[in-house]
């Protein structure tokens, strides 16, 4: 079967979740800077018939760096590297629309397109680390809601930029020396609140005629944003009933916009821990929380995303009231998450850090259980597909495509080859799609 109904993107972390992932008897050091690495996982994710690799970004040095290597390098450069060795899988980078502009945005994310020939995704994300903000000469983040406004007003601009060159603009006819019908290439003269871009895009239309949009905001306005502009949301659930509760909404959300519901698919993250047998599992988790010393820095992230001082947690008891106040300036989908798992009375800090991970769940077992949980969610609509994460990798990838993606390709959710040209075809959305775009680029293109 080419294509299936779950959808698996692969979250490239620079070593693995688990903050000792690096440290493991043999794990390259240095992979967050490795091309070898990040094209290893590829290769991976290709073999088990994945959708694409996601790359997350924040675009300041973590606090928890000095533990682990986070998101070090520019997704967009990386994934045009990976484009040029690999030939299905989707490649999905996250830009922040608060710290960037749209006409760079639309035309790197075009370019990925091209470079990849219908494979480019963009996460749209608001940005909440006020360290970035002071990379890019802001003394802080605007509030939450106008940063939502720049966002819907960016991505209107970008897909502004997508269409600015008509069916037929590159003409491409040698004998009358007519390169580009400059008729057909419009200007997208835009003035509003936060953007003056006059446009044409230099980019002809990207072969997906759009790329796919992500979002993962989960606040009111994040989710309007996702309603009107998302193909496919992320998001950090930690149980079926609240994801299903979410998908709804967003659901809900898109079809009083005049859109098809199942125009917008709805990714929960999870951590998966692969073994032959559950107990196999567990020792591999064991093995990394061995490494693990006393500076824990899963406990620095977790202050860190609910904006707590990380001396105000203690492992053998719940959160401290103060991180039950609301918080305007975060982000809602992770504290959301982060808090269900409180609600339950007796757990601690320490349950927190062995079973979540930012919000994320953890499932951990061998290949029949971790199937039967992902076949039950998806049956229930509580999701599309899932953001895949690993403890470690290449080790949590290898594992999950040579012992699960068999067992869920059994059961018939998981493709076993790539019948599709372009990312929006193989997530089934709606586009006018890779055939618009050879007519925008002309058969006289050499490829
Ligand atoms: C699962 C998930 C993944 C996210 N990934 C990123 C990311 O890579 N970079 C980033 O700057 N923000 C990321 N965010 C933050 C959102 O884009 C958004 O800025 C934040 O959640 C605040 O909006 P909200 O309150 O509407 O959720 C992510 C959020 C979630 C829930």
């Amino acid at each position: 079967m080419d294509s299936a109904p779950l959808h698996l993107l692969a979250n490239m972390q620079p070593s693995g979740v688990h903050q000792a992932a690096w440290r493991t008897p043999g794990a390259n050091r240095r992979s967050f800077v490795d091309l070898d690495y990040y094209l290893e996982l590829a290769r991976l994710a290709e073999r088990g018939g994945l959708d694409a690799l996601f790359f997350a970004d924040f675009a300041a040095l973590q606090p928890e760096s000095g533990r682990q290597p986070r998101w070090t390098m520019d997704p967009t450069l990386l994934l045009s590297a990976i484009a040029a060795t690999t030939e299905h899988i989707g490649l999905v980078a996250s830009i922040s629309t608060t710290l960037a502009e749209p006409y760079h945005v639309a035309r790197v994310v075009a370019t990925l397109d091209h470079l990849s020939r219908g494979r480019a995704g963009w996460n749209v994300v608001t940005s909440f680390d006020p360290r970035s903000a002071h990379n890019f000469g802001l003394d802080q983040l605007p509030e939450k809601e106008a940063r939502y406004r720049r966002a819907g007003e960016f991505v209107e601009v970008v897909d502004a930029l997508w269409s600015s060159w008509e069916e037929g603009a590159l003409a491409l006819d040698a004998e009358a020396g007519t390169y580009l019908d400059l008729d057909r290439v419009k200007a997208v003269d835009h003035v509003g609140e936060f953007f003056r871009v006059a446009g044409p895009l230099q980019v002809p239309t990207p072969p997906q005629g759009r790329p796919v949009v992500f979002q993962a905001g989960a606040s009111g306005p994040g989710r309007d944003l996702a309603a009107r502009t998302a193909d496919g949301v992320f998001a950090a659930q930690l149980a079926p009933e609240s994801a299903r509760r979410y998908r709804d909404d967003l659901r809900a959300r898109a079809s009083e916009l005049g859109r098809a519901p199942e125009e917008i698919r709805f990714f929960p993250g999870v951590v998966v821990v692969a073994g032959e047998t559950r107990a196999e599992a567990l020792a591999k988790r064991a093995a990394l929380d061995d490494l693990v010393g006393s500076a824990d820095a899963r406990l620095i992230n977790l202050a860190h995303f609910l904006d707590l001082d990380p001396r105000s947690l203690r492992l053998d008891a719940s959160l401290p009231p103060e991180a039950w106040e609301s918080s305007s300036h975060g982000a809602e989908g992770f504290r959301h998450s982060v808090l269900s798992f409180f609600e339950d009375a007796g757990r601690t800090v320490g349950d927190f850090l062995r079973e979540g991970s930012l919000g994320h769940r953890t499932l951990l077992g061998d290949p029949r259980s971790i199937a039967d949980d992902f076949e039950e969610w998806h049956v229930t609509g509580a999701a599309d597909g899932f953001v895949l994460m690993f403890d470690a990798q290449p080790a949590g990838l290898r594992d999950f495509v040579d012992l699960v993606v068999p067992e869920l390709r059994r059961r018939g959710l998981v493709r076993t080859g790539y019948a599709e040209e372009t990312l929006a075809q193989r997530l089934r959305l709606p586009r006018a799609g890779a055939s618009a775009a050879r007519e925008t680029v002309g058969a006289g293109v050499a490829r």
